[in-house]
């Protein structure tokens, strides 16, 4: 197992799309703020979409440009089309997630296009992302289920990984969208991604819907990646996957990864109490079960 992971703290991002209740912009900044005082090293800050889409996140811009970025902490941010690169290079993004899926339902659902379409799409922001020396994340979604097709090959899943890859991102995060999947199934489809792109340009991103997040994720650390997605006290979904509940919990992940000598760089009482702030801030119970041990400890 490696003996350092990144997490990537999709909170801001992952956690905050699927808030019923429009959050304050001045939360949205507090809470990345307080994030990056934790020894995290790349939190996704929030996400260029269409706000017709995702109206949660419409105010992307007033967010990144109000956050104090630190040197050491990288700050991606999602962006589908080149409408979305434009607006995050105007606040100064210097790093993009462009994101699609395995199964072509979801993609239609979620993007409003096929795989192909928007591998096609990506193509131009991979393009001026090189020109401007942005670094690009690539997502793929549905790696182990989809809401609307049911399985999803796992030919499919290495085509859109090996894809993305190829483009020209450095990494790229599997996303099991609706946590259906189990131990042994992340590990296979993990491994046969790695066949075709470097272990070490790869990213596990795991919903906790069926409570089978960290297992998962223990089981592919044990296959070798080194990247894990979390959000911070478990929040989350995402709005076209109805059903789907948050991420894993950073607090959890940290705890276990600590525990098991992997160090991650991140402070887990800082982290934890940040995930408390965020429960009361959003009147959600912590979904973070560390952070609730150590609220009762
Ligand atoms: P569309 O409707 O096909 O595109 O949406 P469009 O080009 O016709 O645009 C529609 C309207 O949005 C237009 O406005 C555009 O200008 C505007 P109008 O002319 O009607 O006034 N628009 C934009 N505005 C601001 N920023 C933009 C932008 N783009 C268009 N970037 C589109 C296509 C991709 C834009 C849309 O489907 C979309 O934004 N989808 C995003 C959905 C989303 O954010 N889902 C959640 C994130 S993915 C996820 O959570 C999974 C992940 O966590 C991994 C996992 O768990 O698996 C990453
Ligand atoms: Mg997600």
């Amino acid at each position: 197992m490696t003996p350092d992971v990144r997490i990537v703290e999709v909170g801001p991002r992952d956690g905050l799309q699927n808030e019923r209740a429009m959050v304050a912009t001045a939360d949205k900044i507090e809470l990345v703020d307080r994030l990056s005082a934790t020894g995290l090293r790349s939190i996704e800050a929030t996400s260029f979409v269409s706000p017709k889409w995702v109206p949660q996140l419409a105010d992307a811009a007033e967010v990144f440009a109000g956050i104090r970025r630190r040197a050491e902490v990288r700050y991606p941010v999602l962006v589908p089309n080149e409408k979305g690169y434009e607006r995050a290079r105007a606040v100064g993004v210097e790093e993009i997630a462009v994101f699609t899926a395995a199964s072509e339902a979801f993609n239609q659902r979620n993007i409003n296009a096929s795989i192909d379409a928007s591998l096609e799409r990506f193509a131009p922001v991979l393009a001026r992302a090189r020109e401007d020396g942005v670094s690009v994340r690539g997502y793929v979604s549905t790696v182990l289920g989809c809401p609307y097709q049911g399985e999803v090959p796992l030919a499919d899943v290495v085509r859109v990984a090996r894809a993305l890859h190829a483009m020209g991102c450095y990494e790229v995060s599997l996303g099991d969208t609706i946590g259906v999947g189990t131990p042994g199934k992340a590990r296979a489809m993990l491994e046969a991604v790695a066949a075709e792109v470097p272990m070490s340009a790869l990213a596990v991103h795991f919903h906790d819907t069926w409570g089978q997040a960290l297992a998962n994720i223990l089981a592919c650390l044990e296959a070798g990646v080194a990247v894990v997605d979390a959000s911070v006290s478990g929040a989350g979904g995402c709005p076209y996957a109805k059903g789907a509940s948050g991420n894993v919990a950073s607090e959890d992940v940290v705890y276990m990864l600590h525990g098991l000598g992997v160090s991650t760089g991140v402070d887990l009482d800082a982290l934890a109490e940040t995930g408390r702030w965020l429960a009361a801030r959003l009147g959600h119970e912590n979904g973070s079960k560390v952070g609730r041990a150590l609220d009762a400890g």
